[in-house]
């Protein structure tokens, strides 16, 4: 079904020794095609656990973006698009198969790419990215428009049709999950995808297209295009063919995105992150509070754009959690992503760990009160400790601005209306917590946090039926769920005169 002028990742890789076989090269996916990039260029990728290259990736630009946009529009004008939808759902389903069968090869290649522990990716990404894919290959049956009665001479209806082509520029912090969140709801409706992973993780993605075309998604309805963000990914919200674009990333590209996707109007759906608070009170279970604290902001070495990064205790228990706190994080396993036993790999890049190093140093010249980690990890690979700030006061930047690694700051607070104002007190809403037994101090707290989700005694669960999403600067629109579907559809009214021709509702003057 495709060019087979390449080895596969499976063959191409040998995990166990990298350096014998030497990188390999990975071209673009596009129109079900492995194919070069049109300049020649490619670029290298890494495992951030060791800094040796994995691979050399065909980096696309403007003229591989036209190419796989003209792909998709072909593909969507085509047989996907006339695709009965139960097909289309069946076709999904037969994708997860493949998936589930190759999870084992898509673990070891994500934890390669980006760092994260093998452990983690097998219990929490995988998961997800399976379940995303079969909620969603529910729907692509289920989306109906609606008979609306307006007037007895008249049938009036809506239908929902497919955007269209649709640009998905994804992170790198969950290479294979937030790529599936943003694929599984555009190809159930119907649209097809130009998919532009982040340039530090490219090789997940180009998998998992290999896996659509061979569980018979036709060619073009998922092309892959890695590059980078100010080429590639410009190239792809600037296109005038492409109808809608989804985004996870920083609220600096998701404010340039917006101002792009104004040449032809595009929809546009932005995730941008957080500075999430954790309020934890004195009535609340403590060891529970303590060990969602931790995972809040440690998991994913705190790459992670709900992460409860602004932990906000109150004065009566808060050297008791701090004391607990700090306990608890310095036995947390960091090392190597591939060891089983491992929680915390290394961050991402060079440039995310100097970043997060630099942070530290912000916090340290605030005045913040170090009490734990702050510095690198053994010598190569960019391992961070967990690090915890106390005694942070709420106007220090780094308890305002996302840190996106293993950064805790830890807040005291002395009442409900101080946890209030420090927890709306930044640019950020997209996700927080509340800590208490108290019932009538939740319902205060669900009420008056602004965030688009709000967990009461747990942090961090997501799901994809509920809608997710922020505001303000966390960006706008929301993923997961029906949500999903309105994003990738939209409605078109049907009215049907009924009437005798003599009482033509059109001869009617409007209204
Ligand atoms: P970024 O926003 O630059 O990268 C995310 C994606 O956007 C990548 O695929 C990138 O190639 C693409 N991109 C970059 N510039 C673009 C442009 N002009 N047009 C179109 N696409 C473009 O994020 P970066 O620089 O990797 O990380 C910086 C910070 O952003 C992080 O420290 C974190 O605070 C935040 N971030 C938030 C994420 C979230 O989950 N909400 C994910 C990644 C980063
Ligand atoms: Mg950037």
């Amino acid at each position: 079904m495709y060019s087979t002028s390449y080895m596969s990742l499976n063959d191409a890789i040998d995990w166990t020794s990298i350096a014998a076989v030497g990188p390999t090269a990975q071209d673009l996916l596009i129109g079900g095609k492995r194919v070069p990039a049109i300049s020649g260029r490619y670029f290298e990728t890494l495992d951030p656990a060791t800094e040796q290259v994995i691979a050399r990736v065909a980096e696309a630009d403007a003229a591989d973006i036209d190419l796989a946009v003209r792909s998709a529009r072909q593909a969507f004008d085509g047989e996907w698009g006339r695709m009965r939808p139960s097909e289309r759902g069946q076709a999904l389903l037969r994708w997860a198969d493949l998936i589930r069968r190759n999870a084992e090869e898509l673990v070891e290649l994500e934890s390669l790419n980006s760092g994260k522990p093998v452990a983690s990716i097998r219990r929490q990404d995988l998961p997800a990215v399976l379940d995303t894919l079969t909620y969603y290959a529910g729907w692509a049956d289920k989306i109906s428009g609606q008979v609306i009665p307006t007037r007895s001479d008249a049938l009036t209806y809506t239908v929902r049709e497919a955007v269209g082509v649709v640009g998905a520029i994804v992170p790198w912090n969950f290479p294979l999950m937030i790529g599936m969140w943003k694929i599984a709801p555009a190809l159930a409706c119907g649209c097809t995808v130009v998919l532009k992973p982040a340039e530090l993780t490219p090789l997940t993605a180009l998998r998992l297209g290999e896996l659509a075309l061979e569980a018979g998604i036709p060619a073009g309805v998922l092309n892959v295009v890695p590059g980078f963000g100010k080429t590639a990914g410009a190239a792809l919200v600037n296109h005038p063919d492409v109808d809608k674009v989804t985004f996870t990333g920083s609220p600096n590209v998701g404010r340039t995105i917006l101002q792009s996707a104004a040449v032809n109007f595009k929809r546009v759906t932005l995730e941008l992150g957080g500075k999430s608070a954790n309020i934890i009170f004195p009535d609340a279970n403590l060891e529970q509070a303590v060990k969602a604290a931790c995972a809040g902001i440690f998991f994913n070495s705190g790459q992670v754009c709900s992460a409860g990064s602004r932990i906000l205790v109150h004065q009566d228990i808060y050297n008791e959690f701090l004391e607990k706190f700090a306990a608890r994080a310095s036995t947390m396993r960091i090392g190597d992503p591939r060891d089983e036993s491992t929680a915390m790999g290394p961050l991402v890049s060079a440039a995310q760990m100097n970043r997060v190093l630099e942070y530290v140093a912000v916090g340290v010249n605030e005045g913040a009160r170090l009490v734990t980690g702050g510095t690198r990890h053994g010598k190569s690979g960019y391992f961070v400790k967990p690090t915890i700030f106390a005694d942070v006061k709420h106007e220090m930047r780094i308890a305002q601005e996302e840190i996106f690694g293993p950064v805790a700051v830890v807040i005291p607070f002395k009442d409900e209306e101080d946890a209030l104002r420090i927890a709306n007190g930044t640019s950020y809403s997209l996700a927080a917590g509340v800590w208490s037994a108290d019932m009538g101090r939740i319902h205060r707290f669900t009420r008056s946090l602004k965030a688009g989700t709000i967990w009461v005694n747990t942090y961090g669960p997501t799901d994809v039926r509920l809608p997710w999403g922020g505001n303000r600067e966390s960006g706008f629109g929301r993923e997961h769920g029906e949500a999903a579907i309105d994003n990738f559809t939209e409605p078109k009214v049907v009215w049907i005169h009924t009437g005798p021709p003599t009482q033509n509702a059109s001869a009617a003057p409007l209204n």
